[in-house]
């Protein structure tokens, strides 16, 4: 089953709220993973963010108003109903939730909302107390009744001052979640299903992982050669974040040993910084034991013999320099050899012959499950938001497989923590 959003028509409606601003970045992404995005405003959001923003985001026209015979005249309301898979609101403001939860059409994006049949997504965004108001969440309650999907809101800081539920979920959360809720939702809901919305509520809502212990390592790690040198390679530890993040939306209590990267510590995460593969084994072993272990780091193979006390210097000559490397402990093999070993999932960035050599650390590592890359694909894996995996876990027979096509490292982390998931039950 394929979460690619890829050739998804987006309806994205945008209403009211300051964080309409970051909805342009959603519509990048959205776009980026190779939806057709039209968007809608209400008369309120364009006090936040511009029509012409959107449009130049999109390429194509941005609809304002129910009433406007030229934008009738091309793409009318209903065959714009017609025309979405998905209709996401983001931010859905409070105003829009009661309208929407009332069956209103008093303007283009209400009117739209009840013409269509597509998949009905919105991302709540308000002030706290807007949020907790019985009002709202006896809205909130009856959209899920009709087969709307909720996304958040989040929780924390808010642009008003407040601490508290209301802040919209940042572009790259929505965008993974999108992905996820149209995977576990193979058919578009129609009004004959509206009304058994659990299921949408479920895939939001999934704390499959509860109670689990996962650690995590992301990102190089950097082997020094002197106090100014070191060896290390391209990882930007965008994967194991994402899967950080995954896991701890749904319910794990996960560690993160992260290499020196630039990244921020996702949401309900403990990180541990480290340099070395040494420092790396180390606080993988303080972190022990735990339910699962992913092995996402591009941990160097090799460390300098000598660390040299001194910048090295170049002798006087025009000779070569030669450095000593030795072996450095494999982090991930280490985990799977232990006698309490957790479910153990390892990564494979290949150059050539993929699926041999994937299979061979599966076997030679005694891991549970790899997940394996061409890192020579144009637009995916080092340091590239998106990646095209494959999966290899052993079979009774022979190495079995599943292939995974090119999607944001947000949207791929969610089926591999499903799929994790699904054999740590
Ligand atoms: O052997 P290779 O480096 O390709 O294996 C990749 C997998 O092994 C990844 O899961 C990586 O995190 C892990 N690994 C490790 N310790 C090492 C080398 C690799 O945990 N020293």
């Amino acid at each position: 089953m394929s979460t690619s959003l890829f050739g998804k028509r987006v309806l994205l409606g945008i209403s009211a709220g300051i964080a309409a601003y970051k909805s342009a970045h959603l519509a990048r992404l959205l776009k980026k993973t190779g939806c057709e995005v039209r968007v809608v405003l209400t008369e309120g959001a364009q006090a936040f963010i511009t029509p012409l923003t959107l449009q130049a985001l999109t390429g194509e026209p941005v609809r304002t108003s129910l009433l406007d015979p030229e934008a009738e005249a091309g793409m009318g309301h209903i065959e714009l109903a017609k025309w979405a898979d998905v209709v996401l609101i983001a931010p859905a403001t409070a105003d829009l939730m009661a309208r929407l939860a009332h069956g209103h059409a008093d303007d283009l994006l209400t009117t739209l909302c009840l013409a269509t049949e597509a998949r009905c997504i919105m991302a709540p965004a308000m002030n706290q107390a807007m949020w907790r108001h019985p009002a709202t969440l006896a809205n909130a309650e009856r959209l899920e009744s009709f087969g709307w999907t909720l996304l958040g809101p989040d929780a924390g800081d808010q642009a008003c001052g407040d601490v508290g539920p209301g802040r919209m979920l940042e572009p790259e959360d929505i965008h993974a979640r999108l992905a996820a809720t149209l995977a576990s939702l193979s058919k578009p809901l129609s009004h004959v299903d509206r009304g058994r919305s659990s299921v949408a509520r479920e895939s939001i809502d999934n704390r499959d992982l509860a109670g689990k212990r996962v650690v995590i390592t992301a990102g190089p790690t950097r082997e020094a050669l002197d106090p100014v040198r070191y060896l290390s390679n391209h990882s930007s530890g965008k994967m194991g974040y994402a899967l950080a993040a995954a896991c701890a939306a749904r319910g794990a209590r996960v560690t993160l040993v992260s290499g020196p990267v630039s990244l921020e510590t996702p949401a309900a995460v403990e990180r541990i910084d480290v340099v070395s593969a040494e420092e790396m084994l180390d606080a993988v072993e303080s972190a022990l034991p735990c339910d699962c272990f992913i092995g996402c780091a591009a941990v160097a193979d090799y460390r300098s013999a000598e660390v040299s006390p001194q910048k090295l210097k170049k002798g006087n000559d025009d000779a070569d320099l030669t450095l000593r490397l030795t072996r450095n402990p494999d982090i991930v093999a280490t985990v799977a050899a232990r006698a309490d070993r957790p479910f153990t999932v390892g990564f494979a960035a290949e150059t050539q012959s993929l699926e041999a050599h994937a299979a061979d650390k599966l076997a030679r590592k005694r891991l549970d499950m790899i997940v394996a890359n061409d890192v020579t694909l144009a637009g995916a894996g080092f340091g590239s938001d998106d990646n095209a995996v494959t999966l290899f876990w052993p079979g009774e027979a022979a190495t079995q497989r599943e292939s995974l096509s090119l999607q944001s490292k947000q949207a791929l982390a969610e089926i591999l923590v499903d799929r994790i998931a699904a054999r740590l039950a």
